[in-house]
């Protein structure tokens, strides 16, 4: 099976809404001679606070070819929750994806594997797509458990979905050592990593599922590393941090990804 490959950009904690919006602006404009029929799904999270600004510009635009997510939810759907965002207020926004689980949630705000499963499984019931990130310390590469490490990490965040859930989400392995750092992990090491991450899903929802289901890789993406990462078999896109905060440097990961 094709899978249609994925590029987002994660735009942490960066941009107030001016800036989101002429990022997002700017970005439409770079890629508004792409088909939208064959080019990758190309998605941006921008902050909370800049995601009205985003969309409207989105609307305003009305190209059709960049999409919404945000970079974390809750899971319960109102109350109180001082500070939080449910999926329906996400989805209320203009999200279409949430980005769940990634590293800097789990390590500086205690998201847990148990979080990341209740936050899949809402937003897959509100209809939105979740993007589930996982990956290893370089602690844990180097004591040889990255496999096990990760294969539990995903167990956890899919457990309880159905198989159709399972197709529909997203994974992002994005190895921690290689975020933000600028050093990024072997091509065919992190497709080795994602084959086998893919096998844990065909363990747990079976075989359609484990061929439907996007798998990117994360951390230090460039213009430069795109080609050589989408040309391994197994790897359906990249979740980009630092580089997508330029509207030149994301629309030539997005052209880069195309097979
Ligand atoms: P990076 O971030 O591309 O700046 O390494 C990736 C991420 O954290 O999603």
């Amino acid at each position: 099976m094709s899978r249609r490959p994925v590029i987002a950009g994660n735009w942490k904690m960066h941009k107030l809404q001016a800036e989101s919006a002429q990022l997002v602006n700017d970005l439409m404009a770079e890629l508004k001679d792409m088909d939208k029929a064959t080019m990758p799904e190309v998605v941006v999270a921008p902050v909370f606070t800049s995601l009205y600004a985003v969309n409207k510009a989105m609307t305003d635009c009305g190209c059709g070819r960049v999409r919404l997510a945000c970079q974390n939810c809750y899971f319960e759907t109102q109350g109180a929750f001082t500070g939080e965002v449910s999926v329906e207020m996400a989805k209320d926004a203009g999200c279409e994806y949430i980005i769940i689980g990634h590293s800097e949630r789990r390590q500086y705000f205690g998201e847990t594997d148990e979080m990341v499963n209740k936050k899949a499984k809402k937003i897959l019931a509100e209809g939105l797509v979740p993007i589930i990130c996982c990956g290893e310390s370089l602690e844990q590469r180097e004591a040889g458990v990255t496999d096990s490490h990760i294969a539990s990490q995903i167990k956890a965040a899919l457990n309880g979905l159905t198989p159709d859930e399972v197709a529909k989400s997203i994974i992002a392995y994005e190895p921690i050592w290689a975020i933000g750092t600028g050093k990024t992990c072997d091509s065919v090491e992190a497709n080795r990593v994602i084959a086998m991450i893919r096998g844990v899903v065909k363990d747990i929802a079976g075989a359609n599922a484990a061929d439907a289901i996007r798998i990117l890789y994360g951390g230090s993406v460039k213009p430069e590393t795109i080609e050589e990462q989408m040309a391994q078999s197994d790897i359906d896109g990249a979740l980009v941090g630092g580089a997508s905060l330029k509207a030149d440097s994301f629309a030539k990961i997005v052209r880069g990804a195309l097979k």
